[in-house]
């Protein structure tokens, strides 16, 4: 109190006394990020010893499946769980009915193969949806100038089956389709891969941030048939929140084990949203716009790298996210190592 005041302050409430220091803040800390909710996305590619780097994310490789194995074995060694897998395919092989998504000796089940022979404890996780195979850059087959849904789930299906039958543990169908979850619950049952699990990304938004990653997969939708390149017309509006509700009980009840919110950052809300109703366990994607911000920043000196992705990644846990895809997985956890 200032000595020369005569006015007796009567604060009775004084919210820093709990801020006062470290070990205070630590016992009350709300939230906590650790390595165990972390899922590190890979880009691979064709080839040997190749790790290409990805302009537009700076820190993150298009790597051949050697390469890749040893990453994969760096990131259990730090402890990350498990690791989402995106194949960058060489252009001759795409075709308008993404024939090589269904391919079982493609990259993608080659990939696996080998991770899961390397580590077998690392959860493989892959994703489904056309567009990294399609010729005309759409996660479902572009006919009469629309992104058609029904024909769209058999292939689906049927990817999602090589997929599993190449080790997978978990298939995250990331296209949008309606349908889809229950399209490939059947089609794995049946296959009898009972055991493999489904992420769905249940609120993908069509986003401006997933522009890096197209970059890195030159998966990009193409001029076709007049139809708009974007996708518009299966991910969601960012203007809405109710539908992601609705997307939510779709999925569950179609038997989603897992559901995904992505982007991050910006859709915070939905992520506390879906969490507030689902009871399964939410994912919630940061994704490659959101990696690269931070980046270009840092980059700049205009922030502090580590400080601001701890922060972001913090930020995601509290809106109620259970696990995080990220392209700072490694980083996070080695910098969550050096706390300890
Ligand atoms: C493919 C897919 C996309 C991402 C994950 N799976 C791109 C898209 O839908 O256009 C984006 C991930 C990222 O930006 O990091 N359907």
């Amino acid at each position: 109190m200032n000595p020369n005041s005569n006015l007796r302050l009567e604060i009775i409430h004084r919210p820093r006394r709990l801020r006062r220091t470290a070990n205070l803040r630590r016992l009350v800390r709300e939230t906590r990020l650790s390595t165990d909710h972390l899922i590190a996305p890979l880009f691979v590619c064709e080839g040997e010893d190749i790790a290409e780097a990805i302009e537009s994310m700076p820190g993150q490789n298009r790597l051949s499946v050697d390469r890749l194995v040893a990453e994969a074995r760096h990131l259990h060694e730090l402890g990350i769980p498990g690791i989402a897998l995106f194949p960058r395919v060489p252009d001759d092989q795409k075709d308008s009915t993404a024939t090589e998504a269904m391919n079982t000796d493609g990259l993608i089940p080659r990939a696996i193969r080998a991770v899961k022979e390397a580590t077998p404890d690392l959860l493989v996780i892959t994703d489904v949806a056309l567009d990294p195979y399609s010729s005309d850059g759409h996660d479902g087959i572009v006919r009469g100038g629309r992104v058609v849904n029904d024909e769209t789930l058999d292939i689906l299906a049927r990817m999602a089956v090589v997929q599993a039958a190449a080790g997978a543990d978990i298939i995250a169908p990331s296209d949008m389709m309606d349908g889809r979850v229950a399209a490939i619950r059947e089609a794995l049952d049946v296959a009898g891969y009972t055991d493999v699990s489904i992420l769905a990304y249940t609120a993908k938004y069509a986003s401006a941030f997933y522009g890096p990653f197209r970059d890195a997969l030159d998966s990009a939708p193409r001029e076709v048939e007049d139809i708009p390149r974007d996708k518009k017309t299966y991910q969601m509006d960012p203007a809405n929140s109710r539908e992601a509700v609705r997307e939510l009980m779709l999925d569950i009840e179609e038997g989603a084990d897992m559901v995904m919110v992505k982007p991050a950052l910006p859709y915070l809300d939905i992520i506390h949203r879906v969490k507030d109703v689902a009871d399964v366990p939410v994912a919630a994607y940061h994704v490659s716009g959101e990696y690269a911000m931070i980046m270009a920043a840092a980059r700049n000196g205009w922030l502090d790298e580590r400080d601001a992705a701890l922060e972001a990644l913090l930020g995601i846990r509290r809106a109620g996210a259970d696990i995080i895809l990220t392209y700072f997985a490694a980083k996070a956890a080695a910098w969550l190592q050096e706390q300890d």
